[in-house]
């Protein structure tokens, strides 16, 4: 049975830096609070009229050329997003049209932070079932374009970037094992109230603007990811010391630090990545991964542990052989 193997990385972030001094401005916030609950010190905005579509255009376009893969040669795009370009198309298609890729197949994955993962997931077992030979995936988002900048408990939190990979049918693994899950019960957790079907205002007429209950997220995600590592070690059939590498959702230092005491890990095997870019949802795993495989942390044959967690609440992993 064919693997679906990494064959390359690509990232893109916008060029603007917003530091935690530039938010001290804005809101009665601190560096060192924003430091010390969630280890961001700053976080790149897209530019006006500089879209999730342009985010992932970059990002593709530097992976598939490090791939050394033609975009016609693709057979999908998967792309995780909670920011799309426009309501239709998907901003996949309007990424496979500028690529050069026209005829594949492509669409986009709302997952809120878990679609990068979700969307690696989909197109894996595209590649195992032998309908797909090489596939872009696809993180990206502009979370900040829903941000309320009056509001200092959600403002500090989010950042725009976007993560791309090649995945590749091989014999080689490649990508060992995926899982994903999500659990509507607590929407009111984590969302933004307003939508197509549902009309653009919410009740107290405010636009499209994330709501969160922090403490509570933070709780359910810490024991999330706690058994969702636990559920992809036992689906590779690998242990705890099997794994080289943490590659984590970049939301809050404490999570990604509570997950790696839980696999018995030092942080120095662990990727991070949420001090530069804050949460940048679908885009924070890409990223890390794009910014390990550049610095030469991650080398090929390593074991990679993905994982992700985000409104729904969704939550997702995956562990690749790289
Ligand atoms: O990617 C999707 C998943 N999302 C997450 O994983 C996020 C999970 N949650 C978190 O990361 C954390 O809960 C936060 C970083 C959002 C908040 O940290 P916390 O340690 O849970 O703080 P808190 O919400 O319990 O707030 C503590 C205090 C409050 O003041 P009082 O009530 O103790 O007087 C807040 O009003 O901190 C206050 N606070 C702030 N102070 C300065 C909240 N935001 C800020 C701020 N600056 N930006």
């Amino acid at each position: 049975m064919s693997f679906a193997r990494i064959v390359a990385t690509g990232s893109a972030l916008p060029e603007r830096v917003v530091t935690n001094a530039d938010l001290e401005k804005l809101v009665d916030t601190s560096d060192e609070w924003i430091r010390s609950r969630t280890g961001i010190r700053e976080r790149r905005v897209a530019a006006e009229g500089e879209t999730t579509g342009d985010l992932a255009f970059r990002a593709a376009r530097q992976a598939l050329h490090d791939a050394g893969v033609k975009a016609s040669e693709l057979d999908m795009i998967v792309l995780g997003t909670t920011t799309p370009d426009l309501i239709f198309p998907a901003t996949a298609c309007l990424i496979q049209d500028w690529l050069g890729a026209n005829g594949c197949a492509a669409f986009d994955v709302n997952a809120a932070c878990s679609g990068f993962m979700y969307a690696l997931g989909i197109a894996d077992k595209f590649i195992r079932a032998g309908n797909a030979k090489k596939v872009l995936v696809v993180g990206a988002e502009t979370l900040t374009r829903m941000v309320d900048w009056s509001e200092r408990e959600t403002c500090v939190l989010f950042g725009d970037g976007a993560g791309a990979v090649v995945l590749e049918a091989s014999d080689e693994p490649g990508v060992l094992a995926t899982c994903l899950h999500a659990d509507g019960g607590y929407k009111d957790l984590l969302w933004n109230p307003v939508g197509v079907s549902a009309g653009f205002k919410d009740e107290k007429n405010h636009g499209v603007r994330i709501n969160m209950s922090g403490r509570e997220v933070f709780k359910v995600a810490v024991k999330t990811l706690d058994s969702l590592v636990g559920q992809t070690l036992r689906e590779a059939g690998m242990h705890e010391k099997d794994v080289d590498w943490l590659i984590p959702h970049q939301a809050n230092l404490r999570i990604i630090e509570a997950t790696a005491k839980r696999l018995g890990m030092s942080m120095d095997r662990v990727i991070v990545t949420v001090d530069k870019h804050a949460n940048t949802s679908s885009g924070s795993v890409p990223l890390a991964l794009d910014a390990a495989v550049r610095s030469g942390k991650v080398r090929r044959g390593q074991n990679l542990l993905l994982e992700a967690f985000g409104g729904g609440f969704t939550w997702a992993s995956a562990m690749v052989r790289y």
